[in-house]
């Protein structure tokens, strides 16, 4: 197995290793090793079937089964879903704009998943890239007045917050449907990973306000902080090659999908997930 660093801030490609076969129990404790160094793994050339994807990624933990989004499941596989523009029986897939906004998968919720690989299985000519921002130098980089300020607070993080016109026009049954299903939580701002001990910043675009703050006096500090932790200098933007698995680690990154390409072309990933730590708490009523 080698690795090599695909940017100063984040991310190795690891070569000589096949993923579409089982790991040897030594090759699977390098490759967390170097998870936990680099935060995200790219795999190159691996043509991976739905069972070997999954099986894959059961060597990081339990694989999710998306319970809350069953109709993103790829069918016949509750471990995997499909993120995709091309169409599903002859209507738009819901998920062709999965991910616009900066996000950690599932942070909304108790059970924020712990990491994703994501797999291309069709690519757009050019773009439809992905980029991924290092919440470790987000949280290290701020001043030491600032990290003791943060120390205490909480963010509500709901996944409606990101719905904007920035992105794309939010549907609105679909808004009313989550606004059901998929309440807002409390989350501590800072995150200390259960394996590596190091802290990172823990919001995005996904983040309404600060628990206990209303959301006009939460606005500034909150987009300073999402603007300080997507600055080039700690973002690799990926730019997919057909048949590439890239797991990232949800807890010290967040990520973001670009609609950067023609859409008249079809863009088809396949997505499984590693079921993470309870953490947070249902988020309490907002301030006046
Ligand atoms: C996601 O946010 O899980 C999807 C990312 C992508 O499609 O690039």
């Amino acid at each position: 197995m080698q690795v090599r660093r695909l940017s100063f801030p984040i991310g190795a490609e690891v070569t000589g290793l096949d993923i579409t076969r089982p790991l040897s129990g030594a090759d699977r404790e390098e490759l967390v090793r170097h998870w936990h160094e680099h935060l995200i793994l790219l795999f190159r050339g691996q043509p991976l079937t739905p069972q070997q994807h999954i099986a894959f990624t059961r060597n990081f933990g339990e694989a999710d089964t998306h319970e809350a989004n069953p109709d993103f499941r790829l069918p016949g596989y509750p471990e995997a879903i499909e993120v995709t523009n091309r169409t599903v029986h002859g209507k738009p897939s819901a998920t062709r704009e999965v991910g616009r906004a900066w996000h950690s998968d599932m942070e909304h919720t108790i059970l924020p998943l712990k990491g994703s690989l994501l797999w291309c299985g069709e690519l757009p000519g050019v773009g439809g890239d992905t980029m991924f921002a290092n919440m470790y130098e987000a949280y290290e980089s701020l001043s030491p007045g600032m990290r003791a300020m943060l120390e205490s607070l909480e963010a509500e993080h709901d996944v409606i917050a990101s719905f904007s016109d920035k992105y794309v026009a939010p549907d609105p049954a679909h808004v009313a449907r989550l606004r059901l299903t998929a309440p807002p939580v409390a989350h501590p701002v800072l995150r200390v990973h259960p394996e590596t001990g190091r802290k990172s910043l823990f919001l995005s675009e996904r983040v309404r306000r600060f628990i206990g703050f209303t959301d006009a006096e939460s606005a500034p500090l909150l987009r300073y902080l999402c603007e300080h932790a997507t600055q080039p200098e700690f973002v690799y933007r990926h730019q997919w090659q057909l048949h590439d698995a890239l797991l990232w680690d949800n807890r010290c990154v967040i990520h973001q999908a670009l609609a950067d390409y023609d859409r008249s072309q079809v863009r088809y990933m396949r997505r499984t997930s590693i079921v993470g730590e309870p953490c947070g708490r249902p988020a309490p009523q907002a301030a006046a």
